[in-house]
């Protein structure tokens, strides 16, 4: 039997990522949203490609949830992205977005694990490593099953510009970024390498620097140059998850998941690397940091916590 994925939010990354899931033949979607007639004009759209690309599964539209039930995987766009305020001109504060998002993450949550009480959510709507909280603790579901998106965005970005900048093929690069998904971030610059060449070999300190600071500040450049939050590449992150669960291949993602004393956190989610397959989260590697990287991430895990916070959960 073909495999179901929900998406919820048919904004730009809701789309984009349905678009890639069933390029990628993966499942059949199911794609919800608020908006009268927008999901299901999508899911008709996309279908129609269906002929052209050569893909026969079923894209459904749908403002409510029964159509999302059994689903094996739920990806989470639903909420209110980083966009300036057209008459003040400013971005909402990180605690304003919080609570704005948490309730509407919160009541999506809870329909989605009514009706889909086996699934794997994946959660990418921001910020993120709240936004992670707000779904474990609304759906109750165990940590397996509650996994945020940002390390595969993040760690790509950090790949796409040392690619770029060494002239050389993205898929030689090697590398990971850990940490919350915030200018705090935490790229690692000992454990990335081309090809197995560590990078410091190929690039002088002063340009791999600038590329980690690029890198966390990722997200906000692209809000900067379009007014609005990326999509193409929190899609395509989003999709690599997905396809690691539906195919059970144990990939290695840096993923945001609950941290129950791993890397000295408890009941945290922050970025580490993750083994993803068919039960979700299968296992945290434990890598074996140096001070300075841990201290990287202790400043990574506070700004976290300060939002986490702001939800107002028990601890
Ligand atoms: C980003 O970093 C939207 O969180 C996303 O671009």
């Amino acid at each position: 039997m073909r495999k179901k994925v929900t998406v919820v939010g048919a904004g730009a990354v809701g789309s984009a990522a349905a678009h890639w899931i069933v390029s990628k033949e993966l499942a059949d979607v199911v794609l919800v949203d608020v908006v009268q007639g927008l999901p299901q004009g999508i899911a008709l759209d996309l279908a129609q490609s269906g002929p052209v690309e050569g893909f026969d599964l079923k894209i459904v539209g749908a403002n409510s949830y029964e159509e999302t039930a059994n689903s094996d995987v739920i990806l989470i766009t639903a909420g209110v992205p980083r966009r300036k305020d057209p008459t003040t001109g400013k971005f909402p504060s990180r605690d304003e977005l919080v609570k704005i998002n948490q309730d509407v993450v919160g009541p999506i949550t809870a329909e989605l694990a009514k009706y889909s009480p086996n699934s794997i959510m994946i959660v990418v709507t921001n910020p993120l490593d709240a936004m992670c909280h707000v779904v474990k603790e609304v759906s109750g579901f165990p940590r397996d099953r509650v996994i945020g998106q940002a390390g595969a965005l993040d760690t790509a970005r950090y790949k796409t510009f040392i690619a770029m900048e060494l002239g050389v093929s993205v898929e030689d690069v090697h590398g990971i970024v850990l940490g919350g998904h915030g200018d705090e971030m935490v790229p690692l610059p000992r454990h990335t390498s081309v090809a197995g060449i560590p990078i410091r070999e190929l690039m002088p300190e002063d340009k791999l620097q600038a590329i980690i600071e690029r890198t966390r500040k990722g997200g906000g450049e692209l809000v900067g140059l379009m007014g609005r939050s990326a999509y193409y590449a929190p899609a395509s992150a989003s999709v690599s998850m997905i396809e690691a669960i539906l195919k059970d291949k144990k990939r290695v993602i840096a993923s945001a998941v609950y941290l129950q004393g791993e890397y000295g956190y408890h009941d945290l989610f922050i970025g580490v690397p993750c083994v993803l397959g068919a039960k979700g989260l299968e296992r945290v590697i434990i890598m074996d940091l140096n001070d300075e990287e841990k201290a990287m991430l202790e400043v990574s895990a506070k700004a976290v916590r300060a939002v986490v916070d702001v939800l107002g959960y028990k601890k």
